[in-house]
């Protein structure tokens, strides 16, 4: 370990909250989770995540929109701010992420509770040509069980997360809380919107139980408003709805 991990990970314990400690997981994956609960979602289902949503195609078809698009949101809302830390919750593989992660400059702690996601999310840093990755802490961590202090980062991800989610309210509350006072928050979730192929798909995976019952766009824009402010930026591009506290 050499002198910038350790800066990494004094930062990672400064932002962490009262009575939680990390433990070195695998090499250069840490976790806050004490391993009651070893298997999750996502486990065994990283790589076919992986390859399914990495397709223009799929996403084209089942959901209206495009990678290209993901990650171009993603991008601006970790150039929206110079400096601060950036959280990536729910980060799964940094399928759209882990190129504006290591463009940008900043320290970044990525979480997820799959330690495969967290895993293919290394391999992909180290593909990419990571001379930032060592500014990437990647972390297993349950998101609803919020581990950071409040106030502690200056941009704030959450990309196609708050679907798993019943308690949309409580994550966003807890999202929003970890931001610093002038922070920004970028979430995207799927929503019904009135797309025949993506409505009854969402409703076939809440039927596999693997998403919660699905919101509509208005459900979830109205949350947004009622606890991120009257006017967060919304928009959807066919399934897939945007939220930002960034008005610029
Ligand atoms: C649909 S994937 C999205 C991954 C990534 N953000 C992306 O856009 O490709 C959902 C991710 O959220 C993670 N996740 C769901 N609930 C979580 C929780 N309570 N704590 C941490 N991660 C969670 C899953 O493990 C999975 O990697």
């Amino acid at each position: 370990m050499g002198p910038s991990d350790t800066i990494t990970l004094d930062k990672l314990n400064e932002v962490l909250a009262e009575g939680r400690s990390i433990k070195l997981l695998d090499e250069g994956i840490y976790t806050v989770l004490d391993g009651k609960s070893l298997h999750h979602q996502y486990d065994k289902k990283a790589a076919i995540y992986d390859f399914l949503v990495s397709s223009r195609l799929y996403n084209r078809l089942v959901w209206g929109d495009s990678p290209h698009n993901y990650a171009a949101f993603a991008a601006q809302g970790v150039k929206s701010h110079q400096g601060g830390l950036v959280l990536d919750a729910g980060c799964g593989s940094l399928l759209f992420t882990a190129r504006a992660h290591l463009e940008c400059g900043r320290l970044v702690i990525a979480c997820d509770q799959s330690i495969d996601m967290l895993r293919r999310a290394q391999k992909r840093l180290m593909q990419l040509g990571g001379r930032g990755c060592g500014r990437i802490i990647l972390l297993q961590a349950d998101i609803s069980d919020f581990p950071f202090h409040a106030g502690s980062f200056q941009t704030v991800l959450c990309m196609n997360v708050l679907h798993h989610h019943s308690d949309a309210a409580g994550l966003i509350r807890h999202l929003k809380a970890s931001l610093a006072d002038n922070g920004q928050l970028y979430l995207t979730s799927l929503v019904k919107n009135n797309r025949p192929i993506g409505d009854r798909y969402l409703n076939l995976l809440y039927k596999k139980d693997w998403i919660v019952r699905p919101r509509s766009g208005a459900e979830l824009k109205s949350l947004s408003q009622d606890l991120l402010g009257a006017f967060p930026g919304y928009w959807t591009r066919g399934n897939m709805a945007y939220v930002t506290t960034d008005m610029r």
